[in-house]
């Protein structure tokens, strides 16, 4: 089976094709057109401007991601046509959570190709795709591969906009276990990226600047780090490093090196603290990582390290690093993992959709 994949949930336009064979999910083509340069500019997304970009981004994009699955010699709208016509089995679009504006460009655009081309839609949870684009291989493991039956597992969605911890059963079976109370992880990494004047979104300078710090000077509360619960809180830490960041009046290289180790750790302390302690509640021996800062590398070492001193038998896995920032690839793999077809005029844009 064949799936176009429609991604518009925050910035990204995002398009691509993707198949299933006997147990591979294999991407035949990913596109994903961004407006980057206009929300580093505005050091944020301005959603109107983001839905605006979309719209014109949207059709040009798909007849990419359709012109790219199969090589062909011109990349045209005919060509796209054809393609999506003869080769594409179904239409798979994020409904959401997300920006109004920015879902609503997607998925209006897959339902009136869904219509106009007699195909089968499926309606895709944006932050369940997130851990599903896991099973595109390959993906990062420590240190073995994704079975094929990963249940039951832990899931950790955490991305510009959400902080969430998950126990699956199954893919339809899941048990929300907490989540932010206020920032998300990323929300605040790039809140205090835009303080130390990094470019947006800050997450992998962050990442590289942390990497620079040998012995550290500066240390930051990991917020919630003893809690009982399963909750994330990163507004504090934002305060905390503003707070620093305003007191120091000279911001050197290398003080802006340390608030980012600082802040990388407090983040990633929290992150590995409370998942393991699900995964050994839930007597789980999975962990399955989603979302764009689950491209931190620091994050899977320190998994890593975390598991080995407790001498658990726990496998961390987080997707490609394209596949964990926001991309259609993630939402045409959940589709094919959960095919579940649906009527296009029963498909609306839902920016609220949360776990049920
Ligand atoms: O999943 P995503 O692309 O968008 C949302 O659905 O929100 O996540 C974007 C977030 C941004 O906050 C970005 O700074 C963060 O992921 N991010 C990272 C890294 N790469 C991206 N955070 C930490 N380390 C990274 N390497
Ligand atoms: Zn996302």
């Amino acid at each position: 089976m064949r799936i176009l994949a429609i991604e518009s949930s925050c910035d990204e336009t995002g398009a691509a094709v993707i198949e299933k064979n006997k147990t591979t999910i294999k991407v035949l083509s990913n596109i994903t057109a961004t407006s980057l340069a206009i929300h580093a500019a505005t050091g944020g997304i301005i959603p109107e401007n983001a839905a605006r970009e979309q719209v014109k981004y949207i059709i040009p994009t798909i007849i990419k991601a359709l012109c790219k699955s199969r090589i062909v010699n011109q990349e045209s709208w005919e060509e796209a046509r054809i393609i999506l016509k003869k080769e594409i089995d179904a239409i798979a679009v994020t409904h959401g959570p997300g920006l109004i504006g920015s879902l609503l460009v997607g998925v209006e655009t897959a339902k009136t190709l869904s219509f106009a081309f007699n195909k089968p839609i499926i309606p895709v949870h944006h932050l369940l795709a997130h851990i599903y684009a896991n099973f595109i291989s390959p993906q990062t493991s420590i240190p073995y591969s994704l079975p094929t039956n990963p249940y039951p597992y832990i899931g950790l969605i955490v991305s510009g906009g959400h902080t969430d911890l998950l126990y699956f059963k199954s893919i339809n079976n899941y048990k929300w276990l907490g989540g932010t109370r206020d920032d998300a992880a990323g929300e605040a990494i790039d809140k205090i990226g835009r303080l130390l004047n990094l470019a947006y979104p800050a997450g992998p300078e962050i990442e590289e600047r942390a990497k620079k710090i040998t012995k550290p000077s500066i240390k930051f509360k990991s917020p919630l780090l003893n809690s009982d619960d399963f909750d994330f809180s990163f507004s504090g830490l934002k305060t905390e490093a503003m707070r620093f960041i305003q007191k120091n009046q000279e911001i050197n290289e290398q003080i802006k090196n340390e608030v980012c180790f600082a802040v990388q750790k407090a983040v990633v302390d929290v992150l590995v603290k409370k998942t393991v302690r699900a995964a050994e509640l839930y007597n789980t021996n999975t962990i399955l990582l989603g979302g764009g800062v689950s491209a931190n590398e620091t994050l899977m070492n320190e998994f890593k390290l975390k598991i080995e001193n407790l001498k658990l038998k726990i496998n961390v896995f987080s997707p490609k690093k394209t596949y964990c920032t926001d991309n259609a690839a993630m939402i045409g793999a959940y589709a094919l993992m959960n095919y579940k077809p649906v009527n296009w005029r029963k498909i609306d844009a839902m920016p609220d959709l949360y776990f049920v």
